[in-house]
């Protein structure tokens, strides 16, 4: 996939379909830049509301390209013609280009003069052109991802411009990556696996100052990773904990992130109803996150030290499972009694909390499919943020940046009663009301005094719904601009 600035005339492009953009106004649809089409595709576009074109966002419309270079004029929505974000242009141009599959060449000519329009439709038009086909044997050419795009703007030797295409480019890598390894199949994506997964990626990225190391089974019970040893142990594929370094020489901050990695939930012993378990091969989402956002870092050569926690074991039930009541020792010394082996991820994610924070960094950042409450809380596609106040801010703001949707959250420490054990420092469960709120609070406790933020994604990770703008059915990539926004945002341009 590539993508390249041009000024040309977007009549003239040699692409195989055109995209434009069309809002909403006074009650009709308007082309943006129609100006710039051929005179009769013009008066054919006059009358959109005969067309049925509405101009609403996730509205991709294809036209024959009359008087274009182009074969096909594509239409797509932006919505209210005054509320064009970059957000807006990002999902206008990941719907089309989601569309077009199976298009090779696409141009777009959206109103792009400024460098955050570019870098936008960039990316939206990068993270809409993805397909996952790995366990496809047939009808994988028809599927085939956009593999050209040209955006068309004023300013295609700028500077500012092409470095922001070249970023889109790192991001969307990123972002594909971790769609990747959360649609891989559990069988094929197992700890052990992830782990070698990680280490291909840190090759292939070709980027330098990045080291892998990885714990084993055997490592994690030397090393007193309870949490991890506890709920890896009913599956036959032992649990691993990965931690991947990259280290600028002189960095500037030095951020953790840690990653949820249960490569599937079944709820172990407490075990999960059988409909929709499915989607429970998505409970490492958080660890790809945090493995990709550290590669995307490297490439772009940022001038932050980062290190990723990737948590990963497989939460099965069996004769060597661990058992409610059991109890667990934490890394560091802290005990828990397991009440619901389905309250999981918190116990993998306090081991990699405390080693995350052994190594003392500025911050550190948790993402993590944590939490059934999420989705109750804030739905499908809005994640939540809680933590340390500063941090938490921090995040929503690098999401706003990114156009991530991230939503803050309260640790009301009244809900820390809750997760009393009768035996043991904490217990796993807590308060069926707040949920969500209950396991940050959880996590709270293994934190201590490092700026920290924790973020739930449960459901915004994984599109088990229809496709919308440039997010596919399937792993969605969410958390990867947010955590590289921040880190960005933590590296003041030299
Ligand atoms: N992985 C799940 C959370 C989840 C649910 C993620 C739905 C994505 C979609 C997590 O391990 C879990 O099972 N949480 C339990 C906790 C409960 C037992 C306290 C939950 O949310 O039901
Ligand atoms: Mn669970
Ligand atoms: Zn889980």
């Amino acid at each position: 996939m590539t993508v390249s600035l041009t000024s040309h005339d977007p009549a003239r492009l040699a692409v195989d379909a055109l995209v434009v953009a069309v809002a909403q106004q006074d009650g009709a649809a308007v082309v943006l830049g129609a100006d710039r089409l051929p005179k009769e595709l013009r008066t054919q576009l006059t009358d959109a509301a005969v067309l049925g074109i509405t101009g609403a966002a996730d509205e991709v419309r294809r036209l024959p390209g009359t008087g274009l270079a182009a074969k096909v004029l594509v239409l797509t929505g932006v919505g209210a013609a005054d509320k064009v974000t970059p957000e807006v242009l990002r999902r206008a141009a990941g719907a089309a280009t989601r569309e077009l599959a199976g298009t090779a060449k696409v141009g777009i000519a959206f109103p792009t003069d400024d460098v955050a329009s570019v870098s936008a439709v960039a990316e939206g038009a990068l993270f809409g052109a993805y397909s996952y086909t790995r366990y496809r044997a047939s009808e994988a050419a028809a599927q085939a991802p956009v593999a050209a795009i040209q955006i068309v703007t004023a300013h295609p030797r700028d500077h500012a411009a092409i470095g922001a295409v070249a970023r889109a480019e790192v991001v969307a890598a990123a972002v594909h990556g971790t769609r990747d390894l959360v649609n891989a199949a559990p069988n094929d994506l197992y700890p052990a696996a992830f782990a070698e997964a990680a280490k291909a990626a840190v090759k292939d990225s070709g980027a330098k100052g990045l080291k892998v190391t990885v714990l084993d089974d055997k490592a994690l019970v030397a090393g007193g990773y309870g949490g991890l040893v506890g709920v890896g142990q009913g599956s036959v594929r032992g649990p691993r904990l990965v931690k991947v370094a990259y280290s600028p020489s002189r960095p500037k901050a030095k951020v953790a992130l840690v990653g949820k990695g249960i490569t599937f939930d079944s709820g172990g012993i407490s075990i999960k109803p059988a409909a929709g378990m499915e989607a429970m091969k998505s409970d490492m989402a958080g660890a790809a996150a945090v493995l990709h956002t550290v590669v995307a870092a490297a490439r772009l050569e940022l001038p932050v030290a980062v290190t990723g926690w990737l948590c990963l074991a497989e939460n099965m039930p069996s004769g060597s499972a661990q058992r409610p009541s059991d109890v667990l020792t934490i890394r560091g010394g802290k005990t828990v009694e397991v009440l619901n082996t389905d309250a999981e991820g918190r116990l993998v994610m306090a081991d990699g909390l405390v080693a995350a924070i052994e190594e003392k960094p500025d911050v550190v950042i948790d993402i993590a499919t944590l939490t059934g409450a999420q989705l109750v809380a804030l739905g499908h596609r809005v994640s939540a943020v809680m933590g340390t106040d500063d941090v938490r801010a921090e995040v929503v703001a690098a999401a706003e940046t990114s156009g991530e949707l991230f939503w803050p959250m309260p640790l009301p420490a009244d809900l820390r009663a809750g997760l009393k054990s009768k035996v043991a420092d904490l217990a796993n469960i807590g308060d069926r009301f707040g949920g969500m709120l209950t396991a940050g609070i959880f996590l709270q406790e293994f934190v201590g005094e490092t700026p920290w933020a924790h973020l739930d994604v449960a459901g915004p990770a994984y599109n088990e719904r229809t496709a919308h703008g440039y997010t596919p059915v399937g792993g969605t990539g969410v958390g990867v601009r947010t955590l590289l926004a921040l880190i960005e945002g933590r590296a003041p341009a030299a």
